[in-house]
């Protein structure tokens, strides 16, 4: 069919993940059509294991014009691109694909979503800051070049592997002032920021952590979020945390980057987290 034809047709995204029936991405790029007057339609799709490149193929193969990328498959995307963004490339993942004529082009928007929401929607300040990211997996990895690129004085990355944390500071060693320690190895240390990137949130579990890690007036983040506080968001208020943040605004805000890249226009985020806060309390 022409693309006279095509015109009052819907532009076609969606996410790829497993498991995808709870995201909240749909709900999210739906806000910002409509927001935008974007012509979109987007949609959930659960992956097998090891299904993913077939599966990112049928998309394109039908027209599809954009993919976001969810757990478990960042990694493997990130493998199955022609063509990579610097933060892609660094974070070895990919969680937004556009398709272009030249190829497929992977993204990865987890990092500028995670400084944008701690900047602009809680106005954290990250330049000269002490920033203890907890965990050293995939989502820390893709937090760690945008947070760097901040100019925090110092970042550590403390990991219940030691070795992951000393493996990750040394990739991201030439950006910053960044090292790598065990969770013992934070006695005695104190942060103006503390980010939570593990999935211990996830089984209701919370890392040790030393009862006076943070400084007075601190702040603490876990990118996890929920209709109630995470184990870590408990623990930070009772050990005197200023400000504790969710990662819902990373969520929306990552969402907003992707939308961006794919039509061009930047969607406002704040009335957006409001609506799907306000729907995951009510459900
Ligand atoms: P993701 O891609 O979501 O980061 P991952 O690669 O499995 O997932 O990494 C999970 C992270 O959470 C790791 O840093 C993991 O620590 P290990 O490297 O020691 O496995 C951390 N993690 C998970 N459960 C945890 C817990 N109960 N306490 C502390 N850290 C935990």
């Amino acid at each position: 069919m022409s693309d006279l034809f095509d015109f009052d047709r819907p532009a076609r995204y969606a996410v790829m993940g497993n498991p995808i029936q709870h995201s909240k991405s749909p709900r999210i790029h739906t806000l910002f059509a409509r927001q935008t007057g974007q012509n979109i339609e987007y949609s959930a799709i659960q992956v097998d294991p090891g299904g993913l490149e077939q599966a990112i193929g049928n998309f394109e193969g039908s027209g599809g014009k954009g993919l976001n990328i969810t757990v478990p498959f960042k990694r493997t995307a990130w493998e199955l691109m022609d063509r990579l963004s610097d933060r892609a490339r660094l974070a070895e993942a990919v969680n937004t694909i556009l398709f272009r004529k030249e190829g497929r082009y992977g993204d990865n928007t987890d990092g500028v979503g995670l400084v944008r929401d701690l900047r602009s929607n809680h106005g954290i300040t990250l330049e000269g800051r002490e920033i203890l990211l907890l965990g050293a997996g995939g989502a820390a990895r893709g937090v760690l070049g945008p947070l760097l690129a901040e100019r925090p004085a110092r970042l550590v990355i403390a990991n219940r592997t030691p070795d992951k944390a000393y493996d990750l500071a040394d990739r991201f060693g030439a950006l910053g002032t960044v090292r790598g320690c065990g969770l013992p190895a934070l006695e005695g240390q104190q942060f103006d920021l503390i980010i939570n990137a593990t999935a211990a949130s996830l089984a209701g579990e919370l890392p040790p952590l030393p009862p006076d890690l943070l400084k007075e007036g601190g702040s603490a983040y876990d990118m996890m979020y929920g209709a109630e506080p995470t184990p870590f968001l408990k623990w930070a208020r009772q050990h005197g945390a200023a400000s504790c943040m969710d990662g819902l605004g990373m969520l929306v805000e990552q969402a907003a980057e992707s939308f961006s890249l794919w039509r061009n226009v930047r969607p406002e985020t704040k009335p957006v987290i409001e609506t799907i806060r306000e729907e995951m309390k009510a459900s």
